[in-house]
């Protein structure tokens, strides 16, 4: 599977800071040697559909449910959709923990991504507390279920396993740890999530992006404070697509 390399900008490049990473982002790697995705903050989606050098994916960090209505702040998945992304993130830990997004909310999200065209990239992941009491198996499954049947009308989807201990923080999870969570995703998803992939989220950074991708169900990554400057994203990109060569030769 060709890997994906995704950076989730969150709140950081407006129009003008995204045109410019735009015209410097060049990562040196063949074409289709990667899949790479943006996902820019919905005011600069148009900046980043029209600015992109290289062939790539555009997303959005959120929609709402609903297609329209009274929802003052909200977007849907179909304006997304209009206003050319063709992914959605859904439930990242941010969306979760300070906006207090629930499983259920999640899953309705994923349902209105799928409804709309758009691949449903899910995250998941669990707190340093829950992973000290023994719990990552019970809140990877208990998240992959409350939204497994949203994705029923889904052409395509991704999951991005991100531990919340591991976001933003400098820590990363080892490959082992990886290579552990994504076996719980794999299973949690079963016939389903067959093809879809499962991206490791959480301090990728240039020296430890090709490690984690070459962790047999680590079929990409996904980057947030690493995405921001095109070098090194580039560079990020590029050890994914020796790495993915180097997978797919053995
Ligand atoms: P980070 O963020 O790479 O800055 O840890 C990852 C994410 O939140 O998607």
């Amino acid at each position: 599977m060709v890997k994906v390399v995704a950076g989730n900008w969150k709140m950081h490049h407006g129009p003008s800071a995204t045109t410019r990473f735009l015209s410097r982002f060049r990562p040196e790697v063949e074409d289709g040697s990667v899949r790479l995705v943006f996902f820019p903050p919905h005011l600069s989606l148009a900046a980043a559909v029209a600015g992109t050098r290289v062939p790539a994916d555009f997303g959005v960090q959120n929609i709402h449910w609903e297609g329209s209505g009274a929802l003052t702040g909200e977007v849907s998945a179909e304006m997304a959709r209009e206003a050319g992304a063709t992914l959605a993130l859904i439930g990242h830990s941010e969306r979760r923990h300070i906006f207090g997004e629930t499983d259920a909310e999640v899953g309705r999200k994923v349902a209105a991504a799928a409804r709309a065209g758009l691949v449903p990239v899910v995250c998941v992941g669990e707190l340093l507390a829950e992973r000290r009491a023994g719990r990552l198996d019970e809140v990877l499954r208990r998240q992959v279920g409350a939204f497994a049947e949203s994705l029923a009308g889904a052409a395509e989807f991704m999951v991005a396993y991100e531990p919340v201990w591991a976001i933003g923080t400098g820590e990363t999870a080892t490959p082992g740890d990886a290579a552990e969570a994504h076996g719980i995703v794999r299973d949690a998803l079963g016939t389903l999530g067959r093809g879809a992939p499962v991206l490791y989220g959480g301090s990728v950074k240039p020296g430890n992006a090709a490690a984690l991708v070459s962790v047999p169900d680590v079929d990409g990554v996904l980057v947030g404070g690493a995405s921001l400057d095109p070098d090194v994203f580039a560079r990020i990109a590029e050890a994914c697509a020796s790495a993915g060569r180097a997978g797919a030769g053995s």
